[in-house]
């Protein structure tokens, strides 16, 4: 192995990665020590993200759409957008809160020009913005078409290129009153060092984090990653001639691939299989693009990786400090407007799912 838990996924339909990118409390299923390699799984999220363009996002989109689903991206942005604004409104009318509202999207994106966008045009004005992205590129994607929409570099927003496990550098302690994370959060195999860092940065008195994320139970054992690659990438679709060879490297350096999975939920068994149906998706989109010879490396994605199942995420944000209603107001003008906490986005599964907790 070339790097730490790395099988050779060179021929492979797609690469996979370092077994350290899984949930960490899914490590010992993997082979990996409970608790170890902390700052090592950050570094093979960071070297996947940092270089990409914003093709690398759009990847995600086609490869979404080719696994015939709707813009799961665009459902995720939706939804956190609505509740930012709801709550840029709620604390704007507030006559107790004076000033900027401080507002800051981490894995800042198309997310942030969202959020912008849902915001009641009266109180547009109020916020400031912070976007935090570790890929120059996108972050300054993004900065420019805030820019365009009217506001002003340094008086309306600004720009942190960097990952939120550093932000305590970057961004003073109890500043911000509303913090977003949309598709971002799962880029860790341990949340508790951004959650916890991401708290510190927040406002007392009722502030809000909203996590719109990606959530599934493949990654907990390497049995459901192993059927996954088995059956779903046919050998000669994919050109993958050393398929057997591969799946027997792979169950050699995760003994546990060849035993039974635990049983899943209905729910979390659907979304299992959907983000089966999308990676098969992303292999079929980057064999278009390598075949084309538009294929940028620095572009790729790689499928371990460390979405959890909700449940997982907000026993995590709750020991870090935040409060998490069952139910939340999406509008509180509206009665019609309740919503589950965490919002289950689609209606046959638990994929998609926003979360809102806050700090008291
Ligand atoms: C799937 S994209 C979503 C982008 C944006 N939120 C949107 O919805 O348009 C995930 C983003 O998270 C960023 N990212 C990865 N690791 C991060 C980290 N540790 N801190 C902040 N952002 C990170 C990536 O660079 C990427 O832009």
């Amino acid at each position: 192995m070339s790097e730490l838990f790395r099988i050779d996924d060179s021929r492979m339909p797609l690469r996979l990665g370092s077994a350290l990118r899984v949930p960490s409390y899914a490590y010992p299923n993997w082979g990996i020590p409970l608790g170890a390699y902390r700052i090592e799984s950050d570094t093979t999220y960071t070297s996947e993200w940092r270089e990409g363009s914003p093709r690398q996002m759009q990847y995600v989109i086609d490869a979404v759409l080719e696994a015939g689903f709707g813009n799961n991206s665009q459902i995720l942005r939706d939804s956190c957008a609505r509740v930012v604004a709801q709550e840029v409104r709620t604390l704007s009318e507030n006559p107790a809160i004076r000033g900027r509202i401080n507002c800051m999207d981490i894995g800042a994106g198309v997310s942030t020009i969202n959020i912008f966008d849902a915001i009641d045009d009266n109180y547009k004005g109020r916020v400031f913005f912070t976007l935090v992205e570790p890929s120059e590129k996108r972050a300054e994607d993004a900065a420019s078409k805030l820019s365009e929409k009217g506001l002003n570099r340094g008086k309306d927003y600004k720009v942190i290129v960097a990952p939120d496990q550093h932000l305590l550098a970057l961004v003073k302690p109890e500043s911000q009153d509303i913090v977003s994370y949309v598709a971002t959060l799962h880029h860790h195999s341990y949340i508790d060092t951004p959650v916890k860092t991401v708290y510190v940065t927040m406002k007392k008195g009722r502030r809000m984090l909203v996590v719109s994320d990606w959530h599934n139970p493949e990654w907990e054992h390497p049995n459901r990653v192993y059927k996954a690659l088995k059956e779903d990438f046919d050998a000669e679709e994919f050109n993958w001639e050393t398929k057997e060879q591969d799946l027997k490297a792979f169950a050699e350096a995760y003994p546990k691939a060849l035993e039974k999975a635990p049983e899943l939920s209905p729910l979390d068994h659907a979304s299992y299989m959907q983000i089966r149906k999308f990676w098969q998706g992303y292999a079929r989109v980057r064999k278009k693009a390598i075949k084309a010879g538009e294929f940028d490396e620095n572009d790729d994605i790689l499928m371990l990786e460390a979405h959890i199942p909700v449940e997982r995420q907000n026993d995590i944000l709750r020991k870090a400090g935040f409060t998490l209603y069952p139910r939340f107001h999406e509008d509180s003008n509206r009665k019609d407007t309740v919503k589950d906490n965490p919002e289950q986005l689609l209606v046959d599964s638990r994929l998609l799912m926003t979360t809102v907790a806050y700090k008291q």
